[in-house]
């Protein structure tokens, strides 16, 4: 096959090369199109536009393939951990017991927050948001390290403060929940491991034993989520860092664009869905007919994926994971006989198969979250601590490669043509 393409506009006619990845996907490399022929191209929602070239994480979504620098996220799911795979998010390789031992320390050792830190979350309304919490908060600890502000990080440096962030990330959101229920923050103990730790700061001294299967738990779901390519956060992410901007502000945004009901904050929408089918009566098929009805703005929230048209792999983790929590616990939750019925009805159903809608991560993953004594509105929260590895591995790589540009599309401009001022 050729190694470019051509198109042909009118008379004319250019050619485009064509870029080939590591598992044979294709594209034409556009940058020279205006140049040379005045168009650009027009692609809302960025449905078919490549806007880097990444090594970290690969997914194929007509086959529902997941994974991290080539190793499948089933395999991950099953024998690694959280901070591993941010190791191997963040470095690109496995991590051999010395590195892994060094990375959790330097985690836990940055866990700590700046000495007046605490007065600024104490200064949130207790019912405001998590999430503007988190967003704001991580913006915030960017006046307090001003030697890293500079996006140009020594290797040391980098590695400094992605273990910061995710030590103190981790802290902001216990420490802001342990306010909200008037309870003092629990310092991180390291001995503990990531998710069993983050457990403790949240619940210590609310009578909560932390079972190390529902702690294993919490670790598999952190993984799932660490990274998924270019979505919605993580692009936020590269076009902030485009910019220069320091690390704070960038993973800050990354924040705020996961909070949307359509991306993360997409847990906390199926919790909140399911229990209002269940204080309905629980009369799921209700529901899906509203879902399927192009004049009611109703969607079943946690199904559908902008890439995954197949399933998505991490659902069907998490569907086990929800069930060996669920049992762990002895916790028999109306909403997760709604969910399941709910998933039954729409994969039989002539709309959801013809439209490729499937479960998504966040359709069964707020029920873990609630079955664990996680507020709702704190579900996005979780999502934050897992996907910031990969918000990180994502940075990195557009910071390592001085060929990137400022993140910058154009337009078609449809408003008015010039007109007088009167
Ligand atoms: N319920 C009902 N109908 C749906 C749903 C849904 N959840 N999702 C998509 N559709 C329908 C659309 O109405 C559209 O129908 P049409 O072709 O008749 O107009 C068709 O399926 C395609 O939908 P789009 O919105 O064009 O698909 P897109 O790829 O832009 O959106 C998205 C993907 C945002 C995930 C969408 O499926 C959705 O809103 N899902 C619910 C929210 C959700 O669960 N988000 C989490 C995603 S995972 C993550 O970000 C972590």
């Amino acid at each position: 096959m050729s190694d470019s393409a051509k198109l042909k506009i009118g008379d004319q006619e250019v050619e485009l090369p064509i870029i080939k990845g590591t598992e044979s996907e294709k594209a034409i490399d556009i940058r020279s199109l205006r140049a040379q022929t005045g168009y650009i191209t027009l692609d809302n929602g960025f449905m078919n536009t490549g806007s880097c070239e990444s090594g970290i994480t690969f997914l194929n979504g007509e086959k529902g393939i997941l994974r991290y620098r080539g190793y499948p996220i089933e395999q991950l799911a099953e024998a690694s951990n959280f901070v591993e795979v941010s190791c191997l998010l963040l470095n690109g390789e496995l991590p051999n017991k010395e590195e892994y031992d060094s990375f959790n320390k330097l985690v836990s050792s940055h866990s700590k927050l700046p000495a007046s830190f605490n007065e600024i979350l104490d200064r949130f309304p207790k019912d405001a948001h998590p999430m503007g919490v988190m967003a704001s908060a991580t913006a915030a600890l960017s006046g307090f390290y001003p030697e890293l502000l500079n996006p140009e990080l020594s290797a040391d440096e980098q590695e400094r403060v992605f273990a910061q962030l995710m030590g103190q990330l981790k802290t902001i959101a216990a420490h802001f929940y342990r306010r909200t229920q008037n309870l003092d923050p629990v310092s991180s103990d390291p001995s503990l491991g990531y998710a069993k730790d983050f457990l403790n700061m949240l619940f210590h001294g609310q009578g909560k034993d932390i079972d190390d299967d529902v702690a294993q738990a919490l670790d598999v779901l952190f993984m799932l989520h660490a990274d998924h390519e270019q979505n919605c956060s993580t692009s936020t992410v590269r076009v902030i860092g485009s910019s220069h901007a320091n690390l704070f502000a960038t993973i800050s945004g990354g924040i705020s664009a996961l909070w949307g009901p359509l991306h993360g904050g997409a847990n906390q929408a199926v919790l909140e869905m399911l229990e209002e089918i269940n204080q309905n009566g629980g009369d799921h098929k209700k529901y899906l007919e509203k879902a399927k009805d192009k004049n009611d703005s109703f969607r079943l929230m946690g199904f559908g994926h902008r890439v995954y048209k197949n399933f998505d792999p991490r659902a069907k983790i998490i569907k086990k994971a929800c069930d060996t929590v669920l049992t762990k616990l002895n916790v028999q939750d109306p909403l997760l006989d709604i969910a399941k019925g709910l998933e039954e009805e729409a994969l039989k159903d002539d709309y959801f198969v013809q439209r490729n809608l499937y479960p998504n991560v966040d359709f069964y993953s707020g029920i873990i979250y609630k079955a664990l004594g996680i507020p709702t509105n704190m579900f996005t929260v979780m999502f934050v601590l897992g996907r910031l590895p990969g918000w990180l591995a994502q940075w990195k790589e557009l910071r390592d490669n001085p060929a990137n540009k400022i993140a910058r599309p154009r337009q078609i401009y449809s408003g008015h043509t010039e007109r007088n001022y009167k």
